[in-house]
């Protein structure tokens, strides 16, 4: 379980990060993407009753921020998730809160720390308050939040992190969650250079804008893979996923979203035996993730972080 009241006044409730495996860009104009969630990093959110008259207050001591619900503004990111988590309640008065949001998800490098942690608060929220938190509602929530940070996300990412399996998304579409038919291993490479989300979206559309048909003959062929790659996940062909990634990061380039140190990382990790990198998110910054074996696993993770990887996280998709 994710949320669970661990005392009558105190409750904790949890939030995995993501990756993007196939189709990011292409899914802003409507095509399909399978992201995954992460759980080797997480947020989490903890709510203490405090006393009455105190009101409530929201720190992050990660990002050396405090909040006071009731003097913050409208667009201040935890404090509207926290509302709308007590709106889906029906609580309209301030309840006499403490509440702390802790996360190891990577911050700005396409891992959704964001979503991970408006997930985790808004979780906390309605299980504290004895209301279900199904994952739609707290998806709902989640997507509000991240237009702040955003502008015009696709959605995808509180859709993968909210429902924590697995996703085939299309936007405006219910998301539909797919099995895993055998695990496999990937590495999540962070450049170590923040790239905004925002920006490298806006470029997207400029060009798309101005060179219409050629960017859509990219997104048609990226929406190809993606179809291979859901087949490819959920029979178990992980043989097929490498090459497949390769594919998808070709069409990246042309998009003119990967980056010279994106390309060091993708060339280093498949020369060090993985099958096939991309990478993950925005681009031009943030991550790369690289399909790798248990065997091969360590090799890469030392090419990686000799080409300039400032973190390497491992994680297993599927399992368990
Ligand atoms: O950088 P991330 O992981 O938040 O992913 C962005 C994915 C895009 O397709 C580029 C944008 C979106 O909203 O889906």
């Amino acid at each position: 379980m994710d949320a669970t009241p661990t005392t009558a006044s105190v409750t904790t409730a949890t939030a995995p990060g993501k990756v993007i495996l196939f189709g990011e860009h292409a899914v802003v104009y409507g095509r399909p993407a399978i992201a995954v969630p992460v759980t080797d990093v997480q947020a989490s959110a903890t709510i203490e009753n405090a006393p009455p008259g105190s009101g409530c207050t929201i720190h992050a001591p990660d990002i050396q921020t405090t909040v006071r619900l009731a003097d913050a503004p409208e667009d201040q990111p935890l404090a509207l998730c926290l509302r709308l988590a007590l709106a889906a309640a029906d609580i309209s008065a301030e309840p006499d809160w403490r509440v702390t949001v802790r996360s190891t998800i990577p911050i700005a490098g396409g891992m959704g720390s964001g979503a991970g942690i408006s997930t985790a608060l808004a979780r906390a929220a309605l299980a504290h308050t004895g209301h279900p938190a199904p994952a739609e509602v707290v998806s709902r929530i989640v997507f509000a939040v991240e237009k702040l940070h955003h502008g015009t996300p696709s959605g995808i990412d509180n859709t993968v992190i909210a429902y924590g399996q697995p996703v085939w998304f299309v936007q405006g579409q219910p998301p539909q969650i797919f099995p895993v038919a055998r695990p496999f291993h990937l590495l999540i490479a962070d450049t170590g250079i923040a790239s905004p989300t925002r920006q490298a979206v806006a470029d997207v559309r400029a060009q798309w804008q101005a060179r219409t048909a050629e960017f859509e003959r990219i997104f048609v062929a990226i929406a190809a893979i993606v179809q291979t790659a859901r087949q490819a996940i959920s029979s178990g062909d992980v043989a097929a996923l490498g090459p497949l990634m390769q594919q998808n990061q070709a069409l990246l380039r042309q998009l003119d979203v990967s980056s010279p140190p994106l390309e060091r990382l993708i060339a280093g990790a498949e020369q060090a035996g993985a099958e096939g990198a991309k990478l993950s998110g925005g681009g031009r910054g943030g991550n790369l993730i690289a399909l790798v074996t248990a065997a091969t696993g360590p090799r890469v993770t030392q090419a990686l972080t000799s080409a300039g990887a400032v973190r390497v996280i491992p994680t297993e998709v599927g399992a368990g």
